[in-house]
């Protein structure tokens, strides 16, 4: 019995003894290691954070593999001899850093860098693995990877803040391949000079030795032991089961014997592992105590091929399967395009991450046990595999469907391995008797396809299909026939993937026509049945049929397409590679026109004619989403993009873009956040206990009997805030919030109390076993929509102050009018803020009722005061420390309060440090977001477009508490009042229900505003059947409007920059020759449409007083401190470049060195008051302006000592400068507290995008092709984080209005509590090509340096990608209206260009408005014209 663990954490060597079997890497790294690198973002597999590598040395042939592992889910235990390494690994600021770390920085690739780390990781295993290919020696200064390589090497990791692109950049700046030209803005280059390899930090200058040398014999064994069990306890022996083991056995014979043994004992649970990657699916708490790992059984990790195809064994992982069927690709097989399309489909699925570890056999028994949505067993099943499993009493060959359909199997069923058919009687035609006797050549067709909210993978599939067909040419009439067929279908609410048997039956022997066509769709949908309560059943059914239509329609004698064909690869690369892509398939030829002609049309078995079609393509209309049509052997670079930004060193080195500051310590993961904080000695943990009522009153809470358990320690409640405290858990100038539910809950994942244990895990686990009795009886029914708040007048009042002001005479202009549109409504959801690092808190209590609290906070003043309120001390006993923030968003602000005064309550009781780290799912249920709000508008136009009056009504939903939302009809109209409507009145309620509490996110009701004015702007268009973007020219201000409905806020003439930038727009997108192509393009393409949509913001923004503090100390370095938090935006930076530019007054070119010596601390609450908050895009401004205000007392101060020194010496060195003032005893530390000028305390921001997108007809699917960006910036303090802000800003905002579904289930309760459900950008869903250009609009006197914000306003931009999909689906709607038949009326889909279209206008929706059942229809339109 072996009874230690060996393996490297970067080069280092651990031994555990003691571990409990289910201890993730994760927690091991986190709680026992100095490496803090690996992030817990999510838990689950979802976002990457804690990706490390993964190194195996193989004794045999010495060679070591490395690969990415996201450790939330590996297993300590099966690491036995192997080595790790963390981003603190790769370099640090100690050794030096990577070139990784280095770029990433360079490149302006960091914000908040929670998910750096892993972000370097991946990149650095893409490096390290494409070093190992055979490939030709790279160029100097490059590595061996291809810049398409590169750009799908952080697939799978997300990053909330920077939009991607930079990042994609730092990757690409590895490549072998890579136009230097095409990099982005970056500080290696300086201003126009061109980028050259030699001034990039040198890649491979440290070598990283991925496993060390001691480990080797280690491993060598590990490999030669036979009897592997690991004996290990859990740690303590806190744990109720003290005898928990790890197998692993290394022959069959020895995994049956430990499974028969382990049945034996009484009541003992089994788990067998092979990847682990389902405890990120079912997170079911842990309670086997026999964990068997099965990946060291040479019968489950064979690869085996012969003529019948190719075995793969269960536990083989899907890069390893990937990999083996790209090699009987290269084979050149028959079947190897069969193998081709199955490794492309597996390529997408999950991350490359999971892949790497997620075994074939655990997707199958996974997706055969538990339902799971398997993309692996559907396209398998369609490739008609079987499998061989073991039973405790034989071994059985199981077609894969049989395997499907046996009952879920059990912990004492194995899979032993798959095997996947060559269909080698196709490589030489077949010749078959037809029906009337003539001869015919088989061959054979094979597609899969998916739809899923991330193209290439990370999101499972709203459903999957992979399809095989015989096809057959009957010589005596031309015609093809179908001949057998499997149509497999999965993931749309089915217990399993299954072949749709009625159909292939029915289709079998026929030539397709239109009319077979359609009836088989009609058969299809009677199969293709969600099951009850599975979300978008409808979409999920019209995803079948699109697909089935897209697999035959090739075949489909009489099916008219489009006469001339758009050369795609002129307009846009990536749709041409798709289309490139496509042609592989072997249909290029096909789709001629209304004959067909099998000589062109050989599938997949033909590999040559493949290669022929693939020479060929770029001339076809593609449509469906085959998994095939994104991948390609050879891609090209998906991504494109420019950045035009205006350096000026006027006030240098504010102005520069200037490095962000620390970002290579968050590359490398040393950057500390707030559960980066050692935890102290005894400290201890929380999880918060959460109602799942959203109104109840509270009878009992049944935790007395956990208290026994080990590792718990306490429930803390109401009862525990001591005497003089307040249940207090937030508090805004519009009220407060409770901390604790009391004898009612109010709303489900209401805080009850929080459960305290030794450990984060025994705290959760503990938590989630607390048993709350709800009362409802003698209750009103909650509040779970805004209409039941008016009904029961639920209102948050809105201050008089923060009441927006009319403009005109609404009736009277509306009476005028030449059209009206009366009372249309308009439905915007909410949004969560997904911050990379979840809500945290750490607090210490300390002498005479003092505490320190730690927190990732917005708002550390406003934390002072609510937990000073909460324990009833006084302020000067609450210390509250924020040094970063791993993304904030506002979700940071008033949200982050309740977390913190619930560790500091915890910590008060107990008198010992206890932090909380929430888990992802329970941030995402207490968080509340955005908020929703259901408009109904009303608007008067003349027949020239111009708008004459327009009155809303919003209902807000607020949630539960105050918090900010009595700001929003103000934010809202703000910016709403972009466009002259002439007049405007509106009506607002801020409702109270019985949902979280929702709060200010990033252009919290600004975006709304935005969204709501371009929906009224479209639909005027639509109404006058005009185009959008000349009525938005026709309403857009004249100054003096601008300055009827913005007031004070508008400066001079000058400062009104938007017609320009509109202007400056126009010319650099080239919107009017791109608007021609896309008529063309629309003409000539059925299934896919396109359009383009450009459009102005104005937001406003009230720089707020905030406090600076400059210290200068003995050796000549300066301390900064600044009341705004670091939460990514670069303030720190900012406020460094200030201190520089200011202090350098001193000196004319002393700047640069200055600069060098100045750290910006962590915002202390005690030490420097009136932080104020982080919010509202102007704290860094406003942090510049006091620093500024500092750094000049400290330059009064020590201009007379310098210019006394001058006198003495003829240079005066920045030391010497410091020295002489200290002996002078000058005081060196400068106070300041900065207000904003009356007549300046507001501004605004001008910016203009415009965005082309293109839908697709037959999934929903949206790609944005391309956006374009102009933005004010003013005089950017710092480009570089300027324009990180804007693309960060703008791809949060495609978010928003595209992809993130926020829902609750008839409870109130959020069900999007987890990276499976919620779906934020990913690098697949960003723009294709995205240019930013900045406008500068020259010297404002009134601002801080004449700069602008950047923060916030870019987000509203992102509404140019939701109405260029309204003007793609009017499109889809044009051609739908098209198909006239008789029978239209029974269809009845609506196909009107005037739609309404909310957000998120997710791929469902699109498709919906597009016509759920536009393929029928298009269908029936041939039937009824022949
Ligand atoms: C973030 C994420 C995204 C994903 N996306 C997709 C997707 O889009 N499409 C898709 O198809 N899949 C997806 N998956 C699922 C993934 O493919 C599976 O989790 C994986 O294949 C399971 O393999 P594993 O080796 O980790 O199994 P494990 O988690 O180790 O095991 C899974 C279950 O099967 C049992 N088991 C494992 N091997 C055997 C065996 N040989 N015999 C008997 N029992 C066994 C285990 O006891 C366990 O109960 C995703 C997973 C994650 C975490
Ligand atoms: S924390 Fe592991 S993938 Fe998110
Ligand atoms: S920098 Fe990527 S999440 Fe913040």
């Amino acid at each position: 019995m072996k009874q230690r663990l060996v393996f490297a954490v970067n080069g280092e060597k651990k031994e555990v003894f003691n571990i409990h079997p289910s201890t993730t890497l994760l927690e091991f790294l986190r709680t026992e290691t100095p490496y803090k690198g690996a992030k817990l973002g999510c838990g689950e597999g979802g976002c990457g954070a804690c990706v490390v590598l993964l190194s195996k040395y193989n004794p045999v042939n010495g060679d070591v593999e490395d690969f990415t592992v996201n450790s939330c889910l590996t297993l300590l235990c099966s690491l036995d001899g192997c080595s790790i390494t963390t981003s603190e690994g790769l370099g640090n600021c100690r050794d030096g850093y990577h070139s990784v770390h280095q770029r990433i920085a360079g490149f302006h690739a960091s914000q908040c860098g929670f998910c750096t780390p892993g972000m370097s990781i991946s990149l650095f295993s893409a490096l390290i693995n494409a070093d190992k290919t055979s490939g030709s020696k790279p160029p100097n200064g490059f590595s061996k990877l291809t810049v398409s390589e590169a750009e799908r090497a952080i697939a799978g990791n997300l990053c909330r803040c920077t939009g991607y692109r930079p990042i994609i950049d730092t990757c690409k700046s590895f490549c072998r391949d890579v136009d230097m030209e095409d990099l982005g803005f970056n500080s290696f280059s300086k201003k126009g000079e061109p980028l050259d390899v030699n001034k990039l930090p040198p890649y491979n200058q440290h070598k990283v030795c991925t496993f060390p040398e001691f480990l080797k014999p280690e491993t060598k064994l590990t490999y030669e032991f036979s009897e592997r069990n690991l004996n290990l306890v859990d740690k303590n022996g806190m744990d109720e089961l003290r005898d928990r083991t790890w197998a692993s056995p290394s022959s069959m014979r020895e995994l049956l014997n430990v499974l028969a043994s382990e049945a034996n004992e009484n009541g003992a649970q089994v788990k067998i592992v092979a990847g682990n990657t389902s405890s990120g699916i079912y997170k079911r708490p842990e309670t086997c105590c026999r964990f068997i790992d099965i990946r060291h059984i040479p019968e489950l990790l064979v690869i085996r091929r012969d003529d019948l195809g190719i075995e793969i064994g269960a536990c083989v992982t899907i890069s390893k399967a990937i990999k083996a069927l790209d090699e009987e690709v290269s084979l050149e097989a028959a079947s190897s395009l069969i193998f081709e399309k199955i490794a492309n489909h597996m390529n997408i699925v999950a991350s490359k991450f999971i892949r790497n570890t997620a075994t074939l056999g655990g997707n199958l028994i996974i997706a055969q046990r538990d339902e799971f949505p398997s993309d692996i067993a559907t396209i398998l099943l369609g490739a008609g595999s079987s499998v061989t499993i073991q039973t405790p009493r034989e071994t059985l060959s199981l077609t894969l469907e049989e395997f499907l359909e046996t009952p879920p199997c059990d912990s004492q069923t194995l899979l032993i391995s798959i095997q996947i058919p060559s269909w080698n009687q196709f490589h030489s035609p077949s010749k078959t008797n037809g029906r009337n006797g003539s001869e015919r050549e088989k061959r054979l067709m094979f597609e899969t396809y998916r739809a899923a909210p991330y193209p290439l993978g990370g999101a499972l599939a709203y459903l999957n299909a992979a399809f095989m067909a015989e096809v057959s040419v009957d010589e005596s009439n031309g015609d093809l026939v179908l001949g057998s067929l499997r149509l497999a279908f999965g993931a749309y609410g089915t217990r399993h993937a299954m072949r749709a048997k009625k159909v292939e039956e029915f289709l079998e022997g026929k030539s397709l026509t239109p009319e077979i066509l359609l009836e088989a769709i009609q058969i299809l949908k009677m199969f293709i049945f969600p099951k009850e309560g599975i979300r978008k059943s409808g979409y999920r059914s019209s995803l079948a049929v699109g697909f089935l239509f897209d697999f035959l329609s090739p075949l489909v004698k009489g099916l008219a397409e489009p006469k001339q064909r758009l050369k795609l690869e002129e307009h846009d690369l990536f749709v041409s590679s798709k289309i490139q892509n496509k042609s592989q398939n072997g249909y290029t030829n096909a789709v001629k026109g209304d004959s067909f002609d099998i000589k062109h049309h050989n599938g997949v078995t033909n590999c040559n004619s493949h290669k022929e079609a693939t020479t060929n393509g770029g001339s076809i209309s593609v449509h469906g989403q085959s998994a095939q049509s994104y991948l390609s052997k050879k891609p090209t670079s998906f991504f494109r993009s420019m950045q035009m930004v205006e350096v000026h060193g006027d006030y240098g080195p504010v102005g520069l873009p200037t490095k962000k500051v620390a970002t290579e310590i968050q590359a490398s993961g040393e950057a500390i956040y707030v559960d980066d904080i050692p935890s102290p000695k005894d400290c201890l943990y929380g999880a918060f206990v959460y109602s799942q009522k959203p109104f109840a009153s509270v009878k009992h809470i049944e935790f007395d009997s956990l208290m026994e358990s080990p590792g718990v320690v306490s429930f803390v409640s109401v009862k525990d805030i001591p005497k003089g405290g307040e249940n207090i858990g937030s508090e805004s100038i519009f009220g407060k919030e409770t901390l604790f539910a009391d004898d009612l809950t109010e709303y489900a994942g209401q805080p009850i109390g929080v459960l305290i244990a030794e450990t984060q895990k025994h705290a959760k686990r503990a938590a989630d076993q607390v048993k709350v009795y709800y009362d409802t009886s003698g209750l009103r029914q909650p509040i779970l929509s805004v209409e039941e708040a008016v009904a029961q007048s639920s209102f948050f009042e809105v201050p008089e102050f923060f009441c927006p002001k009319q403009v005109g005479d609404f009736s009277k202009a509306l009476a005028e009018a030449d059209h009206k549109i009366l009372s249309s409504k308009v439905e915007i959801g909410s949004q969560y803020y997904f911050y990379m690092e979840t809500q945290t808190a750490l607090a210490i209590p300390d002498e005479d009722n003092c505490i320190t609290v730690y927190s990732s906070t917005q708002v550390p003043e406003t934390t002072q005061v609510v937990v000073a309120k909460c324990l009833g001390v006084p302020e000067h006993n609450v210390r509250v420390i924020t040094r970063r923030v791993g993304g904030g968003f506002g979700g940071k602000a008033f949200r982050s309060i309740p977390v913190a005064v619930a560790c500091a309550l915890a910590a008060h009781k107990l008198r010992r440090p206890v932090r909380m780290y929430l888990d992802r799912q329970t941030d995402m249920i207490m968080t509340g977001g955005r908020h929703p709000i259901k408009v109904t508008y009303t608007v008067g136009f003349n027949s020239d477009g111009k708008i004459t009056a327009l009155h809303f009504d919003a209902l807000i939903d607020a949630g539960i508490s105050p918090d900010t939302s009595p700001i929003m009809p103000k934010t809202i109209v703000n910016a709403l009042k972009k466009y002259n409507w002439g007049s405007l009145s509106f009506d607002f309620k801020v409702c109270k229900t019985n949902f979280p509490s929702k709060s200010a996110m990033r252009a919290p009701g600004d975006a709304q505003g935005s969204f709501i004015a371009e929906t009224i702007i479209e639909h005027v268009a639509s109404s006058l059947s005009m185009d959008a973007n000349s009525i938005r020219e026709k309403n857009l201000h004249t100054f003096s409007s601008l300055n009827l409905f913005y007031g004070d806020s508008v400066e001079n003439a000058a400062s009104y920059t938007l017609p320009l930038i509109m202007d400056k727009l126009v010319s650099s997108s080239c919107l009017n020759q791109r608007i021609q192509t896309i008529q063309q393009f629309n003409s000539m393409n059925r299934w896919k449409k396109r359009e383009i949509s450009l459009l102005p913001i104005i937001y406003e923004v009230s720089p707020r007083p905030t406090p600076g503090r400059v210290s200068i100390l003995n050796d000549g370095s300066i301390v900064v401190e600044v009341g705004g938090v670091e939460i990514g935006q670069g303030l720190w930076t900012k406020v460094t470049q200030m201190t520089a530019f200011t202090l350098g007054q001193l000196w004319k070119k002393g700047n640069e060195e200055i600069l060098e010596k100045i750290r910006v601390v962590q915002s202390d609450t005690i030490s420097l008051v009136q932080g104020g908050y982080t919010a509202g895009s102007t704290t860094s401004e406003s942090s510049c302006a006091a620093v500024g205000l500092a750094c000049n007392i400290l330059v009064e101060r020590l201009a007379p000592i310098k210019a006394n020194l001058l006198g003495k010496m003829q240079l005066v060195s920045w030391d010497a400068l410091v020295r002489q003032a200290h002996m002078q005893a000058v005081n060196l530390s400068a106070n300041a507290y900065w207000t904003p000028d009356m007549s300046s305390s507001s501004y605004l921001n001008f910016g203009a995008a415009a965005s082309e997108v293109e839908i697709d007809l037959l999934t929903g699917a949206t790609t944005i092709l391309r956006t374009d960006i102009t933005y004010d910036c003013g005089r950017s303090l710092n480009p570089a984080v300027d324009l990180g802000q804007i693309e960060g800003a703008f791809v949060q905002g495609i978010g928003f209005f595209t992809l993130e579904e926020h829902v609750v289930n008839s409870e109130g309760m959020v069900v999007s509590d987890g990276t499976w459900t919620y779906k934020i950008p990913n690098i697949d869903t960003i723009p294709k090509q995205f240019n930013v250009e900045f406008f500068s609009s020259g010297h404002h006197k009134k601002r801080v340096l004449s700069s602008k914000a950047s923060g916030e306003p870019p987000l509203l931009l992102a509404v140019s990608v939701h109405c260029a999909m309204r003007g793609a689906i009017k499109e889809a709607r044009k051609e739908l209206q098209s198909y006239k038949t008789s029978s239209n009326e029974q269809i009845g889909e609506d196909c009107s260009a005037i739609f309404r279209m909310d957000t998120p206008a997710t791929m469902d929706l699109v498709k919906r408005l597009c016509g759920l059942e536009n393929v029928e229809r298009y269908l029936q339109s041939l039937v009824h014209h022949h």
